[in-house]
């Protein structure tokens, strides 16, 4: 039963991502329909939604080889990739998956659409290893992106390409760090194994889980002890280099992540700005759970006049708007979303923002750059650009681990950070 209702629910939100919609957003508008799923309903579809849209292309592959035409009817196109994903990749049962997927066809009153459904996921049982060996052949179907973004990676990364797509189809490990304030990661990492979770320190405030939980069953979290940060994104807050007193700058701060970890670190005034107020009540709930402060302001990082008092910041945070190819894997409905043009508009609002947040940064003073790219037009093609154009600016540990380009692996998911000195 449950099995049915959320294979119908996850083929609705993939229509929804498929037709241009945010994924997280439409799992989160879930909870308001009526009746209301129940918790392990929603597990349920979101594992389905996450599964489907990271192996789209190959479960599409496999649908349009099973169809003679492709399907018009979209609602039933969703579903059966929702029963192909967990025929494919579930751990129901061949029958359960199918019965249900043939019950949901049913309730669409679409005389035609139960039959259709009953046999293609039956041929597909049938003829299942032959067709996965057929589309071996074709790119998209074996890495599950779009021809763009292969092309893209294979001209900017000739040796790394294939690890890279690899990495960005895994499945995210869940990251903590720990609120120094609070508590030493010493003592938290002693908390999580006496509450029974396996877990591997990772860095100096970085604890990763073997197997994610829900952030309520985590010691402390509603206490701030500790907060949920990819291991990548935690090198930001130690490389901006703040000391206590300083006039930090956190200019697309929300939902806070990287301000909260400044925080930690220095006894700083920390301006926090972003143009969404939204997002910007996120970094508020943040950053009073874990017991800090900030001023936070909405604005556009690219137009300091509406929004700076003329004093120069000592440091300053830009963690710009990027395609986030660096963080697919948590991401999984980006490689969907995103357009090849997209990544020339990022690159042109990225220049935008950092030029004008130069104006606001005191001499000698650092900022750091930091996109959650991969792509070199958001990444090292900007930072270029703007030191051969900027006669005051230099860049700092180009080459010191940590720096640079921080390929998604493992560990951590896929970050660019360059670290800039007024001159
Ligand atoms: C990569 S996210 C920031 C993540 C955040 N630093 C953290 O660690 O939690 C980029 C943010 O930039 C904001 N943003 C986009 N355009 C902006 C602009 N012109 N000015 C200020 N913020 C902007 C978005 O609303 C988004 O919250």
């Amino acid at each position: 039963m449950i099995l049915d209702k959320s294979q119908q629910l996850a083929a609705h939100v993939i229509g929804q991502v498929l037709g241009g919609r945010n994924l997280a957003q439409t799992l989160e508008q879930l909870g308001r329909q009526h009746p209301q799923p129940t918790p392990q309903q929603r597990a349920a579809t979101q594992d389905i939604s996450y599964g489907v849209l990271r192996y789209y292309a190959r479960l599409d592959a496999l649908l349009n080889r099973l169809i003679s035409n492709r399907l018009d009817d979209e609602a039933v196109r969703c579903l059966l990739l929702a029963a192909l994903y967990q025929l494919e990749y579930g751990k129901a049962s061949a029958y359960a998956v199918v019965d249900h997927a043939v019950k949901a066809a049913a309730s669409m009153k679409k005389p035609w659409a139960k039959g259709l459904v009953n046999a293609v996921l039956r041929n597909f049982l049938r003829r299942r290893a032959t067709l996965l060996t057929e589309i071996e052949h074709d790119e998209q179907a074996r890495y599950s992106y779009p021809r763009w973004w292969i092309n893209k990676l294979k001209q900017q990364y000739p040796q790394q390409w294939e690890s890279l797509l690899q990495a960005g189809n895994a499945r995210p490990p869940l990251t903590l760090r720990v609120n120094r304030r609070r508590m030493s990661a010493d003592d938290y990492l002693l908390k999580l194994e006496h509450a029974g979770l396996d877990v591997r320190r990772l860095g100096q405030d970085a604890i990763m889980l073997a197997q994610p939980v829900p952030v309520e069953k985590l010691p402390g979290f509603a206490a701030g002890e500790v907060s949920v940060q990819d291991f990548g994104a935690q090198f930001a807050a130690h490389l901006l280099d703040v000391r206590d007193g300083m006039r930090v700058l956190d200019a697309c701060c929300a939902p806070g992540g990287k301000t909260g970890h400044v925080l930690e670190l220095a006894d700083v005034a920390m301006t926090a700005l972003d143009s969404e107020e939204a997002r910007l009540a996120r970094t508020r709930d943040n950053l009073q759970r874990l017991g800090l402060s900030a001023q936070l302001v909405t604005g556009d990082a690219g137009d300091p006049a509406a929004w700076w008092d003329g004093q120069p910041f000592d440091r300053i945070l830009a963690d710009v708007p990027c395609s986030a190819s660096g963080i697919v894997r948590r991401h999984v409905d980006i490689k969907w979303l995103r357009r090849e043009a997209d990544i020339a508009n990022f690159a042109a609002q990225q220049s935008r923002i950092l030029r004008s947040l130069w104006r606001t940064l005191a001499n000698g003073g650092k900022l750091l750059y930091v996109t959650c790219s991969i792509f070199i037009e958001e990444n090292q093609q900007q930072i270029a650009a703007f030191l051969t154009e900027q006669a005051d600016a230099r860049q700092l540990a180009p080459n010191e681990p940590g720096t640079g380009q921080l390929l998604p692996c493992a560990d951590h998911d896929g970050f660019f950070y360059a670290l800039l000195q007024k001159i």
